[in-house]
Order: structure tokens, then sequence, then C-alpha cells
């Protein structure tokens, strides 16, 4: 059977992130047949329309492909003051003037880790808000909060919670079978 290429994107740019950690779980965790990439979109410069006017930079457009060419878009974002981070929504605000977007009808998955308690809920349900808005197709269950990271993730950034290790699994199961019910993209 074919392998299915997922991009994943963090919306923490810190270095021992524990949404980036995260993401290397998933990939871990996910099947064999689902291959998970971390992308790397520090270099876009905060949206500006006037910059637009001039042409796309070079890492919108880079980030814009590795999103088309991929089967399925995995994010994970930590909540900023009860919301999506900053870098996340300024690069979505970019990738959402890009023509065509490639957000549109792409099988996305999302999870979240933060320190508080409820690790991330209301940051996410503003993030399947704002990439429903530009027709991301939003894998709705299960869905992965990951509170209290801190405590679940080891000084070398491995995930060794085993019930987090769990759910994770269970999504990156749900997303890789639904990415293949959804069919090839077009
Ligand atoms: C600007 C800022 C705002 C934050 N707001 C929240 C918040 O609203 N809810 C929450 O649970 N944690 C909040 N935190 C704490 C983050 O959950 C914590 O720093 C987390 O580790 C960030 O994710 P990262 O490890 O991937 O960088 C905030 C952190 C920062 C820096």
């Amino acid at each position: 059977m074919s392998v299915l290429k997922v991009v994943a994107i963090s919306g923490s740019l810190r270095a021992k992130s524990y949404n980036h950690a995260a993401l290397r779980a998933a990939a871990e965790l996910a099947p064999d047949d689902l291959e998970i990439r971390i992308v790397d979109y520090a270099a876009v410069p905060l949206y500006n329309q006037d910059d637009q006017a001039k042409g796309f930079p070079g890492s919108v457009e880079a980030l814009r492909a590795e999103i088309a060419g991929a089967d399925g878009l995995l994010i994970a974002s930590p909540e900023y003051n009860f919301s999506v981070s900053g870098v996340l929504k300024n690069a979505i605000d970019w990738l959402s003037r890009t023509n065509p977007q490639p957000f549109k009808g792409k099988p996305t998955a999302i999870l979240s880790a933060t320190m508080g308690p409820i690790g991330g809920a209301r940051s996410q349900y503003d993030l399947r808000k704002i990439i429903g808005g530009i027709e991301a197709n939003v894998l709705t269950k299960p869905e992965v909060f990951i509170g209290a990271c801190h405590t679940k993730f080891n000084e070398q950034g491995q995930l060794t919670d085993e019930a987090t290790r769990k759910i994770i699994g269970e999504q990156m199961l749900a997303f890789r079978n639904w990415i293949r019910q959804l069919g090839p993209r077009s």
C-alpha cells in the first residue's frame, strides 16, 4: 500500500517546544503507512498586505507548496492567551491569500499541548474555526488535548505519558483511515 505523506507544523517556534515534541511523538506513533514530516516556517515574515502586493515571500511559497503537495496536514499549537499562537495565525493568514490556497479540502488533524490543565481546548476550537473558514477538512475525533504537558515529556522531549501516547496513536490511526476514505487528492 502507498505511504501517505503528512506535513506537520507547530504553533510554537521555541526550541524545546512541547508541541514540536508532540509532533515528533505523533510521527513515532503513526501507522507505518503514514509518514509525518515536520516543516519549519520560522522565516515567514509578519503579514502585511503591502508586502503581499509586491509578491509572496519565498518562505510563504515554500510552505504553501509543502502543504499543497501533502496528503494531509497535522498542526500542533500551544494556547496563547486563550487562542492560537500569533506565529501560526500569521502563517495561516499568508497562506490564505495564495492561489490556490493549500487548505481547501486538505485533511487536517489538530492537537495541542499546554502547561495549563485543559490542554489548549479553547485554542483548538479557534483553530478549527479559522481553518474551517478556508475550507480545510478537519478531523473531528479523537481530540487530543495534552494538559500539564511539562509532566508528560522527559528532558529529551520524549513523550512518556502512556495515556497520551495511546490517544495520539489512536488519532493518527483515525487520521490515516480518514485520509484513505476521502480518497486521492485532486
Ligand atoms: C504568550 C503566552 C500565552 C500563554 N497563554 C496560555 C493560555 O492561554 N493557556 C494555557 O494553557 N497556557 C498558556 N501559556 C503557556 C503555554 O501553555 C506553555 O508556555 C507551553 O509550553 C507553550 O507551548 P510550547 O512548549 O510548544 O512552546 C502561554 C504562554 C505564552 C508564552
